[in-house]
This record gives C-alpha cells, sequence and structure tokens, in this order.
C-alpha cells in the first residue's frame, strides 16, 4: 500500500456522483484503494456530500455534474443516485469520454440500458454495474464451483430476502430486492443458462401503494426452477440461498458469517427400469454424505468492485457484471411488472421461450 499524498501514474482519477446512503461506501473503499485516486464527488445536497467526506479532504466537492464532465483529470465516475436518474448520468458520462460504474439497477428499462451499453461500446468505454454480492467471497466460490461443474446440474435455487426493509419512495420491493438475487444467478449459473420465464405475484397489506411483499418463480432450462422471497415487513432478516445441484446442495446464509457457506454431500437418485411385466419401475437412492464449510476469505465486496473496474478500464477487458448483464436483469424485471399485471402469469423471457409458449398455447 503506497501512501503518497499524489495520484500515481496508473491511478484511475475518478468522481462519485451521490453521496445519501450508499455512495459513502463506495467513497470509503475508493479513498482506500491502491489503484483508484478520488477527485470529486457530486450531489445536489453539497453539506451532506461535505459531511461525507470530512473536514480533512482535499477532494473537491460540487453539486454540478458539469464539474466533473469537463474535469481532464477524472477518468471514470461511479453513480450512487436515485435509479430514475442513472440513465441520465451515466449517458452524460459516457458521452463526455468517462467509464461509468453504475448502481443497480442499471436504468428503468432495458431498453435505455441497451442504449448505455451500445454508447459505452461505440466509445470504447467500460459500463460496469455495481451488483456488489457478485464479489463477495461466497459468490465467488458458488460461480467458480458451478463452472467447474462439481454441484452438477443446477435442479433448483432457493432465495430468500426478507427484513424489516426501508419502505422506498419510488420503487417497489421488486426493484429494490431483486436485482440482489437476479444478479446473484446471472453470475452463478453456467454460461449460457439463464431463466426461460417469469411468474410473479406481490400485495401491499400496509397500504405503502407498491409492493411491499413478493414472490418470484423462474424456470431454468433443463427443468430446474428458481424461486426468490422478498419483503420489507419480516420481523427478522433472513438471507439465505438454497442452490440444488445433482451431485450436490449449497446453503449460502449470507447473515451468519462463522459459516456463509454450508455444502451437503447429499441428494436423491432417482432411476427407473423396465419390470417383467412391462411397466416402468422406479428406484430412489438417498445420498446421505458429509456436510462441508468451505474457509472463505474475508474481504469487503466493494473493495474487489473497485479493483476489477479499474483492471477492466486498464485491459479493456469486459467486467464479469457489465452493461449487458444490466440489461438481462432489467428485462427480467420488466416481466415481473407484465406478470403481475397479469396477475401470476408466466411471461416467457426470451424470443425461443416467447415462440415455444405461443405454440403450447396453439396447440
Ligand atoms: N449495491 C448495493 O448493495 C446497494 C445498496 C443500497 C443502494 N444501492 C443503490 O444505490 C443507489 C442510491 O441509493 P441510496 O440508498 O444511496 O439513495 P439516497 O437517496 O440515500 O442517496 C442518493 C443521493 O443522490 C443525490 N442525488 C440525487 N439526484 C442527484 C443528481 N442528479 N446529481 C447528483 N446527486 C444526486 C441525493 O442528494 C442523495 O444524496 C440506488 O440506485 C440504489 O439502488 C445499491
Amino acid at each position: 500500500m503506497s501512501f503518497a499524498n499524489q495520484p500515481s501514474p496508473n491511478d484511475v482519477g475518478v468522481a462519485v456522483v451521490g453521496a445519501g446512503y450508499w455512495g459513502p461506501n463506495l467513497i470509503r473503499n475508493f479513498l482506500a484503494s491502491d489503484h483508484m485516486w478520488l477527485w470529486s464527488v457530486c450531489d445536489l445536497d453539497v453539506d451532506r456530500a461535505r459531511r461525507v467526506l470530512g473536514r480533512h479532504t482535499s477532494v473537491h466537492v460540487t453539486n454540478d455534474l458539469d464539474d466533473i464532465l469537463g474535469d481532464p483529470r477524472i477518468e471514470a465516475v461511479a453513480i450512487a443516485t436515485p435509479a430514475r436518474t442513472h440513465y441520465g448520468i451515466a449517458r452524460a458520462c459516457l458521452e463526455a469520454g468517462k467509464h461509468v460504474l453504475v448502481e443497480k439497477p442499471l436504468a428503468l428499462s432495458s431498453s435505455d440500458a441497451d442504449r448505455l451499453v451500445a454508447l459505452a461500446a461505440e466509445r470504447g468505454l467500460t459500463l460496469m454495474c455495481d451488483h456488489t454480492y457478485c464479489y463477495t467471497p461466497a459468490v465467488n466460490w458458488i460461480r467458480s464451483e458451478t463452472a467447474r461443474g462439481t454441484l452438477g446440474r443446477i435442479q433448483y435455487i432457493d432465495s430468500v430476502r426478507i427484513n424489516l426493509g426501508i419502505i422506498q419512495p419510488d420503487a417497489d420491493v421488486f426493484w429494490d430486492l431483486l436485482p440482489h438475487d437476479l444478479s446473484i444467478l446471472d453470475s452463478i449459473l453456467p454460461a449460457g443458462i439463464e431463466p426461460t420465464a417469469v411468474s410473479a405475484l406481490g400485495v401491499d397489506p400496509v397500504g405503502a401503494g407498491r409492493a411491499c411483499v413478493g414472490y418470484v418463480t423462474m424456470m431454468l432450462p433443463g427443468a430446474g426452477i428458481a424461486h426468490v422471497h422478498v419483503s420489507w415487513l419480516s420481523p427478522v432478516k433472513i438471507r439465505t440461498t438454497i442452490i440444488g445441484g445433482s451431485h450436490r446442495y449449497v446453503v449460502w446464509d449470507d447473515v451468519n458469517p462463522a459459516q456463509r457457506l454450508s455444502i451437503y454431500e447429499r441428494g436423491v437418485d432417482v432411476s427407473t427400469f423396465s419390470a417383467p411385466d412391462d411397466q416402468r419401475e422406479m428406484m430412489v437412492q438417498y445420498r446421505t454424505g458429509d456436510m462441508m464449510a468451505p474457509a472463505l476469505g474475508e474481504h469487503e465486496a466493494l473493495g474487489e468492485v473497485a479493483r476489477h473496474f479499474t483492471e477492466c478500464i486498464r485491459t479493456g477487458r469486459a467486467p464479469l457484471t457489465d452493461g449487458r448483464s444490466g440489461v438481462r436483469i432489467l428485462r427480467i424485471l420488466e416481466a415481473v411488472d407484465q406478470s403481475i399485471a397479469e396477475h401470476g402469469a408466466l411471461v416467457p423471457l426470451n424470443e425461443r421461450a416467447r415462440r415455444d409458449v405461443a405454440a403450447e398455447v396453439l396447440t
């Protein structure tokens, strides 16, 4: 670690826009980064930004985005403002030639997100989504094991993300919490495996004017299924995901730092065979092996986000959570909205699935 009070030549000069609840976490990690130099923080509320930085700082504070867009020392901008502003700010930054890190969700529609992806590609700039959970040691472990095939075929994913949460003024519980689970799913499923259809139901039992409790079911290729329960109305905080693989089961309990991951060598094998009377017989075998808890290094995911963002900027490599992953997540969120409007109808997610459902309806 260097303690110079000047940027080194290879540092990525950055600015953060938005210093509310989440922005300070980015600011803290950028200030601690060995590869970044934080030049500026922009917030409509400059006093808030000043309070976040404290008195002993040389980081510039502004409420004018143009100060950042016109500063040649700033190569990259992290956007932690409310979701409705992401598209406009990200677009302005890309047009000014800045690399961009955007908080979830990337935009309010997949078509706007698509435009950002195209603009970044046209300008040769990095566009990355801060899907923070994808950079945790637990998700890194699960991703590498699913890629190596050690869990076997993914049969189901069951996720619960509930607590007494802040009822957001401009988003329902799906748009607030579901992006986390969708980005985790997007990052751990083996390449080419994506949800094919989604069904969702939500309720607003407290009169908040938006869904506060919701259930989302997604069909996965190969007879798999994923289910996510999100809620702002739970007295207890639960962040648990169970991944059922044909070889192993994984239980990820994110609120249990002593043992976040448990891997079970357990499962059910079913085989069928022909009986002498020409009937099909079924044999069920239960595997009841060991449970092991992998040793995960502890690191703050946002530190890894900062490191990966700078690496992608310097190498031109596509980020793990690039703009395209943001688009995929928005397509599912849009399908969730459609399903809710159609009282839980199963909404196909890609062209082929749409054709299959249409064919099923016709036959
Ligand atoms: N990655 C995560 O785990 C995570 C966690 C929480 C929030 N978030 C995301 O972070 C973003 C911000 O959420 P928050 O809870 O910090 O919101 P917030 O309302 O607490 O803070 C937003 C800040 O942006 C400022 N702002 C609004 N419009 C602006 C503009 N046009 N220019 C400059 N500043 C502007 C506001 O003054 C405020 O200080 C959201 O997209 C949210 O989804 C991500």
